[in-house]
């Protein structure tokens, strides 16, 4: 990585000098959406040049949006890594020529921590134990779970597996009787509903349903609600991002709780930047952000609070 001294060298004067260039993941779900929002808003506030790339999903669409970035010689990079492995290659570049990276909202694997000067996200691990936690509470150990994953190789949906499988290890009684990808979007984690209800009695067998995602749980609230059951009572629900719609299905009794991941990423990450191009200030590895429970008491509040942010 580029030492504090050299950084100093490097450095712009003032945050309005800063270009920074972030490579986003695409709009896959609602969360997503707001994360980009906030990050302009953020990135304007502080009046610094924001260049977002839209990779449509596309690990390889990152890859040259990071190049893009290097070539044109940015003072920074966000990168919200749609996987979490394939990254030395590019970030080894981006080393050389001294830009400091930023990971946003996901982790990447790599033996070379070196590759990126902090990551801003939330603990993943933990959203998922929140919830398998919460779950075991409400139905006093004993569940039959379907579970609508995350993109397959992407940190959350790795890693909110992870948690939720430790939490229920320690009931017996309660199993994930089928576990899929719904690619972190409504439309599949519909789809992907639709085939656990037919496979599963029409739903009868179906205790609760873990989406990694609130957009993918919206989803499969709609396929519950066209096979003829009650998405909240028949079949519970808990999912992860805590966005607007999710709110709503908890104050309608269609959904029974969310985890809270926070959309603004880029506000500690502009804030890390500019101490570091301002004298070197290096940050520490982990930025994490909060993670917490809601559940319908608050659900309208929360919706009110939310819908004009997303
Ligand atoms: O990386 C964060 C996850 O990505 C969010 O939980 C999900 O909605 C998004 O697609």
């Amino acid at each position: 990585a580029a030492t504090a001294l050299s950084a100093v060298a490097l450095s712009a004067a003032h945050a309005e000098d800063l270009t920074i260039g972030f490579s986003q993941i695409g709009s896959e779900s609602g969360w997503r959406a707001a994360e980009t929002k906030v990050s302009k808003i953020e990135a304007d506030k502080r009046g610094i040049d924001l260049k977002i790339a839209d990779a449509q999903q596309k690990q390889e669409n990152q890859i040259k949006a990071i190049r893009s970035f290097i070539a044109q010689g940015v003072d920074a990079i966000f990168l919200a890594p749609v996987v979490a492995t394939g990254w030395d290659a590019v970030l080894a570049e981006a080393k050389e020529a001294e830009i400091p990276v930023v990971l946003l909202d996901r982790t990447i694997d790599t033996p070379d921590e070196s590759l990126y000067l902090t990551a801003v996200t939330s603990d993943t691990v933990y959203e998922g134990k929140v919830a398998g936690e919460w779950l075991a509470e409400k139905t006093a150990g004993k569940c039959a779970i379907v579970e609508l994953q995350g993109t397959v190789g992407s940190s959350p949906a790795i890693n909110r597996k992870k948690g939720f499988d430790e939490a229920i290890a320690v009931h017996a009684e309660m199993k994930i009787i089928r576990t899929q990808s719904g690619d972190f979007t409504r439309a599949k984690g519909k789809e992907v509903m639709e085939s656990f209800l037919k496979a599963e009695n029409g739903g009868k067998n179906i205790c609760a349903v873990y989406a990694h995602n609130d957009d993918m749980m919206i989803g499969a609230i709609q396929a519950i609600k066209e096979a003829g059951l009650k998405p909240g009572s028949d079949i519970l629900t808990i999912s992860i991002d805590a966005v607007p719609d999710i709110f709503k299905a908890m104050a309608d009794g269609e959904a029974n709780a969310t985890v809270e991941l926070t959309p603004n990423m880029a506000g500690p990450a502009l804030d890390a930047i500019i101490a570091y191009k301002k004298d070197g200030t290096v940050p520490p590895k982990w930025i994490q952000t909060e993670s917490r429970l809601y559940l319908p008491d608050t659900a309208a509040a929360e919706y009110d609070a939310r819908k004009d942010l997303y």
